[in-house]
């Protein structure tokens, strides 16, 4: 089996960070979202993987990746124009040739490995095996209608009216006659080859398309909100107390934080769970939970919660930040006029005084 990690995309909705880099590349718990992805493909013993990237953001994705030794996995780029899932999958079909294979999205999280799924497509010899999660507001995502067996009976793309609960979570397994399916289907109203539309044709083609209800969470990281709710859940699960950056008497670290080597924390408190990189100072200032702070930031003055904050930035004096993502090279500060509370998105190489 192999795996195409899909790591393209125009990333709209996280614009101005995607200007700069790839949404998949946006650390929660300051670890890309794309290392999940890679973390939980590796486990699953799946080695061959192609990685589609963007002709804008690709040289980030590469950057990172590199040829996937650290995941012990052999890597593949694919260049492709955003033309949707199922296009994404005929321009990698070079790669696939006639294996089954599972494809992720290189921006969702899952709460638990896949490796269950595999074993389950493997034993079970589909053509399709797709993960589902049931939702409160299925009409904002790709829905599913079962039969009786668990067998996929019909697939509808963001409907008026949902059928069901069932939400496509963004992985798949799929037998090589997706590649049939995707030769019959056209674009959709929005100019995109739509996998749910190549899964129906499969469902048509009297293919055995089945499903697993996924129990754990799963996140769409595509907006801000959605970073910051990942960030906190990943905190939550993977943080551990692990402090190898430098604590002065007067600090106070409580609960689970993590500090990377050479951050020094002077006069401050930090109450977990909270990430803090590489080379960051922070001094006379409150850093609360669930808040992830990069390499080589300074803070000085403020108080932090629930915030994502990449690295090289600089907050000044900020009486209260929260619920705030803040790109790479950003700088805050006071200009002594505003008080309360920020609620801020701002992109790389940004600069704000309020
Ligand atoms: P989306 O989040 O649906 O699309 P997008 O990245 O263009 O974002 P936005 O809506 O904010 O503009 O894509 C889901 C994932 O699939 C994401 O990781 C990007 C990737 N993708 C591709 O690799 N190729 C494609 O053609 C599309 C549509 C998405």
């Amino acid at each position: 089996m192999k795996a195409l990690i899909l790591s393209g995309g125009k990333g709209t909705r996280l614009r101005p960070l995607t200007f700069t880099t790839a949404k998949q590349l946006i650390p929660v718990a300051n670890k890309p979202i794309l290392g999940y992805v890679l973390d939980q493909t590796s486990q699953a013993g799946i080695e061959d993987t192609a990685i589609i990237i963007a002709p804008e953001t690709g040289g980030f994705v590469k950057d990172y990746v590199k040829d996937g030794s650290s995941w012990g996995i052999r890597v593949e780029y694919i260049t492709q124009e955003p033309l949707g899932l199922a296009h994404a999958v005929k321009t990698a079909k070079h790669f696939l040739n006639n294996d089954s294979f599972v494809m992720c999205l290189g921006d969702n999280l899952l709460g638990e490995g896949i490796n269950k799924l595999v074993e389950k497509f493997n034993r079970e010899k589909l053509d399709a095996l797709i993960l589902l999660k049931k939702v409160e507001n299925p009409g904002a995502f790709g829905v599913a209608v079962l039969d009786e067996n668990g067998n996929v009976v019909k697939l509808i793309e963001k409907p008026k009216q949902p059928p069901s609960n069932l939400a496509l979570v963004g992985v798949y397994i799929f037998s090589p006659r997706i590649h049939e399916a995707i030769e019959r289907i056209k674009p959709s109203w929005r100019n995109e080859l739509e996998i749910t539309d190549a899964i129906q044709e499969l469902i048509d083609m009297g293919c055995n398309v089945k499903s697993e209800i996924l129990n754990a969470w799963w996140l769409d990281t595509g907006k801000k909100d959605d970073i910051l709710t990942a960030n906190s859940i990943v905190l939550d699960e993977y943080i551990k107390y692990e402090i190898c950056g430098s604590v002065d008497n007067q600090s106070k670290i409580t609960g689970r934080v993590k500090i990377e080597k050479g951050s020094v924390i002077v006069n401050s408190i930090i109450r977990g769970p909270v990430a803090i990189g590489e080379n960051s100072y922070i001094e006379n200032s409150f850093i609360g939970p669930h808040t992830s702070i990069g390499n080589n930031t300074k803070i000085f003055e403020s108080s932090i919660e629930h915030c994502v904050i990449l690295d090289n930035t600089q907050v000044r004096e900020i009486e209260r930040l929260e619920d705030s993502l803040l790109g790479k090279d950003v700088k805050v500060s006071k200009n002594n006029k505003g008080r309360g509370a920020l609620r801020l998105m701002i992109g790389d190489y940004s600069e704000i005084e309020v």
